[in-house]
């Protein structure tokens, strides 16, 4: 128990149990370390929970297998053929903003490198492939006054050439590089950028629509609002507003996705016959001390402002009422007029309710929570708890995980058994979340296809499947071990009982074969789309660890996105 430390007193306590030194009757209570050492007592150790077992067992037929970059961390070719400049060349362009000032003005040239990288999706089998639209490649302003041909030109290269390899494109419309002149006028603050949204999702459309089904209209809000308007970690690197900038700048954000929504389901959806969403991300969260009403309160907060921020409005329609709760309460408080959370009206609620096909999931982490302004780092294991929360909470969507992996930093390891052993992990708990707890889960996309530009860790953060040797000027991509350990997860579409083996599926494929394209078709969401791949293997799951540091922003426990997520 916590006792007299000698020089500290009673400072600092040590104990598996709490003394009150203030209460003559000296109470003591049994902190969570106490419970967590008695069961070990009991176990005599650490025996396998239940949970931590591999489950045996496949995904549905029609399971999509994918992989995922984004336009600014691979492609390169920042001025080619009348590019227009992103944020994140000025960003990235601007000392000190990036680690080791890396950026991505060559990245790992994609946009010269389309066989390369379609090669590396055939070697992985994967059935889809997620990547993204540099909207400025496109637009060099932003707007559609000037349609830059050469730059659309290469993503029509890039889907043809994955049809070709029988890989579905699934893209994404905007993942982050926002044109700098549409910054110049205030960016996602400027409410005006939904009209300018909806006319570049329109071009994209209208464009590459009859060749795509699968879209996500933009990539991870939270991280657009809060790192990038309210931190200034990411472009545009803007942090003098923290507590009302990211709230505004969210607000437009899911008014925009909602419009490109309803455009596509209004114009486009009969006749080109994809779905589209957003993609939202989160990380899990647990009370710190489990048998801690406080700690249990903060976890809920912490899920709340992360992922409901933007699941809500769209799922259910508005923004939770915690979330308008606490940060009116402390809007009020700080002795300001009105709430920072800017409002929706009833029209507003209803055309954003609803605007999606599949709940677009991108998911790393899980954090612990506890409610101070400042917590230290924890290392946690993650588990299907977060999609079981989507399921119960929004209504048992189709979730397609849209990003999942896990970095490595320092010498360079082709063998990364613990990335093999990441994916595996993560994935078999989606299957276990698919079936035992009946969450509908219809794809999984291991984030990345190749180490890349991390944002602003540069290239010394690497989440490659692919290694890709920057020493070497073709800028080669070279397999690491995680590329068999994936694809065999694919070929088998999941994880097949050793019992009742042999499995074909399990030996390694030759590499460069290909399964031979067909016209088979496959349902997915009432759809009919052509995936011959469809029955090659595939599997799931959550997995592991990492840390974040909560930090209050602007309300209660939001907090911070710890970037670590490295071995
Ligand atoms: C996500 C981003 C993606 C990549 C991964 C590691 O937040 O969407 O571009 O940086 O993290």
């Amino acid at each position: 128990m916590d006792s007299f430390e000698w020089l500290q007193g009673y400072t600092i306590g040590f104990g598996l149990h709490h003394v009150d030194f203030t209460n003559p009757n000296r109470p003591r209570t049994p902190k969570y370390s106490a419970h967590f050492f008695s069961q070990v007592v009991k176990d005599n150790g650490f025996p396998k929970p239940d949970d931590d077992k591999m489950l045996y067992g496949h995904f549905r037929k029609d399971f999509i297998w994918s992989t995922a970059t984004a336009s600014y961390q691979i492609e390169g070719g920042w001025r080619a053929d009348g590019k227009g400049l992103s944020i994140w060349d000025k960003f990235a362009h601007t000392p000190l903003r990036v680690l080791n000032d890396d950026d991505g003005d060559v990245a790992c040239d994609s946009y010269n490198k389309v066989e390369e990288d379609v090669a590396m999706l055939r070697q992985l089998k994967v059935t889809h492939y997620r990547f993204s639209i540099s909207w400025s490649r496109v637009l060099p302003d932003g707007t559609t006054k000037h349609i830059n041909e050469a730059g659309l030109n290469y993503y029509h290269r890039l889907v043809d050439a994955l049809l070709a390899a029988n890989i579905q494109p699934h893209i994404t419309l905007f993942h982050w590089d926002l044109p700098q002149a549409l910054q110049d006028i205030k960016g996602w603050e400027n409410e005006t950028i939904i009209d300018r949204f909806r006319d570049y999702a329109d071009l994209i459309f209208s464009r590459l629509g009859h060749k795509v089904k699968f879209w996500i209209t933009i990539n991870e809000p939270y991280n657009v609002a809060n790192i990038g308007h309210g931190y200034g970690a990411a472009a545009p690197g803007i942090s003098f507003r923290p507590g009302t900038l990211p709230y505004i700048v969210g607000h437009n954000l899911l008014k925009a996705h909602a419009e490109a929504w309803h455009l596509y389901n209004d114009t486009y959806r009969a006749k080109q016959k994809g779905i589209i969403s957003i993609t939202i991300n989160s990380d899990w969260s647990e009370p710190r001390n489990p048998y801690k009403q406080e700690d249990i309160d903060a976890a809920k907060r912490v899920v709340q402002f992360y992922i409901g921020w933007f699941a809500h409005p769209v799922f259910n329609g508005d923004y939770s009422n915690m979330m308008k709760t606490i940060i009116r309460e402390r809007s009020l408080a700080a002795g300001l007029p009105k709430s920072r959370l800017p409002e929706f009206s009833p029209e507003e609620i209803k055309r954003i309710k609803g605007t999606y096909d599949y709940f677009g999931f991108n998911h790393y982490t899980t954090v612990l929570a506890f409610p101070v302004d400042y917590g230290k780092l924890q290392h946690y294991d993650a588990d299907r708890r977060i999609l079981n929360f989507i399921k119960e909470e929004y209504g048992n969507p189709p979730i397609i995980i849209t990003e999942n992996g896990m970095s490595g930093r320092g010498p360079i390891d082709l063998n990364d058994i613990y990335r093999s052993y990441y994916y595996e992990q993560y994935i078999n708990q989606a299957l276990k979340a698919n079936l035992l707890d009946g969450v509908d889960i219809r794809g999984y996309t291991a984030w990345s296809l190749m180490d890349n530009l991390e944002w602003a860790t540069g290239f010394s953060e690497r989440f490659g499947l692919f290694y890709v040797n920057r020493s070497d000027p073709e800028l080669s991509r070279v397999a690491k071990s995680s590329v068999a350990a994936y694809s065999t997860i694919i070929n088998c579409n999941g994880f097949p009982d050793p019992a009742s083996g042999p499995h074909e599926c399990l030996s390694p494929v030759p590499e460069g074969t290909s399964a031979p394209i067909t016209d088979d078709t496959v349902k997915f969401l009432g759809m009919n789309l052509s995936t011959s791949d469809a029955e090659t293997g595939l599997n799931t799951t959550f997995a592991l660890l990492v840390v974040a540091v909560l930090g209050a922003i602007g309300s209660s426990v939001c907090f911070f996105r710890a970037r670590n997520r490295s071995k």
